[in-house]
């Protein structure tokens, strides 16, 4: 009988200070901070310095980051012609897969494990990614590249090189708090994979190619689209008891509810949500945020007591949405925010490296005689 834990449930492979969860209590800490206090006063660039560097910044310390990070919003002009190159028919994810891993050709000195060298990579692939997915989407769209103004935040940049329009200040303090809220969770499974790689003492462009690979799957981050996609199956607010009801009776998911760790309400969830509410009355999209918290009210009366809450996804989909995203750039907008606690999980391995290499057990047959072709 295998002794193996099935999916590693329960299995401690790291040590970490960035993120602390207790999934009773529904509390998440960034460096010991409450996630809450952070998403409603901290900003992006602020929480990835306090991720990397395990400490809030000074005033001075905030100001040379943000300059760092936003004198690296520019591509390259290989990497915009790399961009022009692929099928507008690609999925996104797949572009910034195949993008971010082509970052490491034109950095001199790719291979490097040095601590200081990596978190300067990292700091690039963070500050380039969004401006990946957005020149990936106009490429789509048929329309010109913009290019990054450094004087805006992470948030509004993005939002910026998508649109060619400035932020209202709701969206950008909405998509920033979105970013806030995705930068880390513990040893999920694409930040377990950024922690194999970089183990092997690869290069951090790999690490985090791993790792959007892993981020991809429907099991992980692609949950955020599984709740767009279900909200618009959903004709009208009166229709949401019936449709929730007949997928409870038939067994089916709801998506952007339960989750492994968190049998209480997700921490991430509880601003987002209020967030989600304002941004959608103000972009017209009230009845969407109407029909989410209809879904709330159902699932709250049907099963919470079994410890299904709604999850980060749940308030993300309606967020994003009322932004002006297309569906299949919900996934991309975790990998943005993530790769920050990527590259902070790479630097916390290097710092106490040792070969991440568990075992499997065996389950084969043992001395079976090798059949020569003719005889088999
Ligand atoms: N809708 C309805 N019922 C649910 C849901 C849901 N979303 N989630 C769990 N349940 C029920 C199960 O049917 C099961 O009921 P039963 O005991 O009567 O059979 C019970 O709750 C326990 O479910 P498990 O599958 O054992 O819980 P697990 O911890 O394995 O699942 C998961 C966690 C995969 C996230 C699950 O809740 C799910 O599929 N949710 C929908 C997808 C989703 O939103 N994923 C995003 C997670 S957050 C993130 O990745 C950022």
């Amino acid at each position: 009988m295998s002794t193996a834990a099935k999916g590693l449930e329960g299995v401690v492979a790291a040590e970490t200070e960035m993120s602390f969860i207790d999934g009773e209590k529904g509390v998440l800490e960034y460096v010991g901070i409450a996630i809450d206090p952070l998403a409603r006063h901290s900003t992006f660039e602020e929480t990835v310095f306090l991720l990397w560097n395990k400490r809030l910044p000074k005033a001075d310390e905030l100001a040379a980051f943000s300059k760092d990070l936003r004198s690296n919003y520019g591509l390259s002009k290989e990497t915009k012609r790399l961009i022009a190159l692929m099928p507008t028919s690609a999925q996104p994810m797949h572009v910034l897969r195949t993008i971010v891993s082509s970052l490491a050709l034109d950095d001199p000195d790719p291979n490097s494990t040095d601590r200081s060298a990596v978190q300067a990579k990292g700091l690039r692939i963070l500050a380039q990614a969004p401006a990946i997915v957005a020149a990936f989407d106009r490429h789509r769209r048929g329309l010109e590249i913009i290019e990054p103004d450094s004087s805006l935040s992470f948030a509004a940049n993005f939002l910026w090189l998508l649109n060619g329009e400035k932020p209202t200040d709701t969206m950008e303090r909405a998509f920033d708090a979105c970013m806030i809220l995705h930068a880390d969770h513990g040893l999920n499974a694409s930040t377990f994979a950024c922690r194999v790689i970089i183990s092997t003492l690869s290069d951090i462009y790999s690490a985090i190619t791993g790792a959007i690979g892993a981020l991809r799957g429907p099991l992980h981050g692609g949950a955020n689209e599984g709740v767009m996609v279900a909200l618009n199956e959903v004709g009208s607010v009166g229709e949401v008891e019936d449709f929730v009801m007949g997928k409870l009776k038939r067994k089916e998911r709801i998506m952007g509810f339960g989750h492994r760790v968190y049998k209480a309400y997700d921490p991430r969830a509880t601003y987002l949500k209020t967030l989600a509410k304002q941004l959608a009355e103000d972009t017209g999209n009230a009845e969407l945020y109407e029909k989410s918290s209809r879904v709330e009210q159902i699932m709250e009366r049907e099963v919470a007591a079994k410890g299904i809450y709604p999850n980060v996804d749940f308030y993300s989909a309606t967020t994003y949405h009322s932004i002006g995203l297309k569906l299949d750039l919900f996934t991309p907008m975790f990998a943005l925010s993530r790769i920050a606690g990527w590259t902070g999980h790479a630097l916390e391995q290097l710092d106490a490296n040792r070969l991440i290499r568990p075992k499997a057990d065996y389950v084969g047959p043992h001395d079976k005689p090798y059949v020569s072709m003719d005889k088999r």
